[in-house]
């Protein structure tokens, strides 16, 4: 699998419905970077639209482990998708340079798996900014 694109992996869950599952996610095995920071967001109302930025240098696999979470990303060609995470097994890879917007569904808990630690510095915040820098490349 080639991890330059954001897309959708899905990691596998050991269990049965009986006794729940388990999925891992472990570094070089199905997460393609070294984790150097886990954050996790909660209790977003239905209507707030988070996200709003592009990172130029961080990779992040994310996750609903509850509830539905849709992002809507534009990569550094233009490209436009929309990624649905609807159960814990799914994990959205985004590469450096993809700006998203990110809506949840009230039960939602997004947890994100990021290959740097927290620098504002990586962060673009205004898309203008991002389609500009982006556009020179
Ligand atoms: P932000 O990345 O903008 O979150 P979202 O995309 O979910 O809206 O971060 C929200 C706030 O939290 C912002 O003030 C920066 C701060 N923050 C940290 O201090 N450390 C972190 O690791 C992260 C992800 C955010």
């Amino acid at each position: 699998m080639e991890y330059n694109t954001p897309q959708i992996v899905t990691f596998d869950k050991i269990g049965s419905s009986q006794l729940g599952y388990i999925t891992i996610a472990e570094t070089q095995k199905n997460v393609p970077f070294e984790i150097q920071r886990v954050y996790w967001t909660y209790y977003t109302p239905h209507d707030v639209t988070r996200g709003g930025h592009a990172h130029k240098e961080l990779q992040q696999m994310i996750f609903a482990v509850s509830g539905t979470i849709i992002f809507n990303t534009e990569d550094e060609n233009g490209k436009k998708e929309t990624f649905t995470l609807d159960h814990p097994t799914k994990g959205l890879y985004i590469p450096k340079l993809v700006w998203r917007d990110i809506q949840f569904s009230h039960n939602a808990v997004l947890l994100c798996l990021a290959s740097e630690i927290y620098d504002e510095e990586d962060y673009f915040r205004d898309y203008e900014e991002f389609k500009k820098i982006t556009a020179q490349k």
